[in-house]
């Protein structure tokens, strides 16, 4: 196989990365595929156009390959569909990267005191449940492989308790809990479980819940004193996600420039 990096431990490994139609999912796929690694895309049917593009065009590049699978992380049967496809496709899953969840989706922020139960239930369903389902499905190809790294976005407000969206908070503290019962469930089958947890990144999905002001003022607030991109997150993933990380897990790393210590 031919990449850009060929001394790339992601070679030949093959990576699942999930909300990857679009946003900062679309950069860790081309991030993974320039690297050597084989990757499978998922995303909702809504945003499966996008995500088809972007494997086409990822793949086209000359590194790894590429595919997309409409899936719903909230489906079980979808998760079937998914596994199969990378074990027919590329001979199973080295690494998964929980990256869909309900964010730019909660269009507007909101007082605590004015969600409904029925958005909480859905933020919750999709960045929880369905975080620990992606988990569920890919476990047994995993331990086939004989292990495996499991990297899932997280996000700095559920330490900072960022007010407009309790019911997103809450689901991000919840994967950082279900990431520390992950690992000590799996590292028996040296299956590594993690988290990224980045600060306000200066994307679509932000732009749409935040004003500038309020971008800014993050900024600001940082011991590196700037926006934060996708780019600035693909290092932490992609390590998460790699052989060399093999001995961190149940950890959640904030990746904010210096926002918020913890
Ligand atoms: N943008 C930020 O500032 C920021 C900060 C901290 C954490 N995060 C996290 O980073 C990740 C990516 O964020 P983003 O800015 O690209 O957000 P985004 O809303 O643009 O992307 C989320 C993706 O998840 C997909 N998705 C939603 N529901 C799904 C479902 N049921 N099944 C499968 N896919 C589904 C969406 O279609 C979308 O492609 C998210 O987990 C988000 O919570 C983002």
């Amino acid at each position: 196989m031919s990449t850009n990096e060929p001394s790339s431990e992601h070679a030949g490994r093959t990576v699942l990365v999930t909300g990857a139609g679009g946003g900062i999912g679309g950069d860790y796929v081309a991030a993974f595929a320039a690297a050597g690694a084989n990757v499978v895309a998922t995303d909702v049917a809504g945003a499966a156009d996008a995500g088809t593009a972007l494997a086409d065009k990822v793949s086209s590049a000359g590194a790894g390959k590429v595919v997309f699978v409409t899936a719903d992380v909230t489906s079980d049967a979808d998760w079937e569909t998914v596994v199969a496809t990378a074990g027919a496709e590329f001979g199973g899953i080295d690494a998964l990267v929980n990256n869909a969840a309900i964010y730019q989706g909660l269009r507007t922020k909101s007082p605590l005191t004015e969600l409904t139960n029925e958005s909480w239930d859905r933020v919750l369903t999709v960045n929880v449940r369905g975080t620990w389902q992606a988990i569920k499905a890919v476990t047994p190809a995993m331990r086939a492989r004989g292990g495996g790294r499991i990297v899932s976005i997280s996000s700095t407000v559920a330490r900072m308790g960022a007010p407009g969206f309790a019911h997103y908070v809450a689901s991000k503290a919840a994967v950082d809990g279900l990431t520390r019962a992950a690992a000590r469930e799996l590292g028996a089958d040296a299956i590594t479980v993690n988290g990224v947890a980045p600060g306000l990144v200066s994307d679509a999905a932000s732009r749409t819940l935040n004003t500038g002001d309020y971008i800014a003022a993050a900024a600001k607030g940082r011991a590196l004193g700037r926006e934060m991109t996708p780019d600035d997150l693909v290092g932490a993933v992609m390590w998460l996600a790699s052989p060399s990380s093999g001995f961190v897990t149940g950890q959640t790393v904030v990746v904010d420039g210096g926002g918020v210590f913890t």
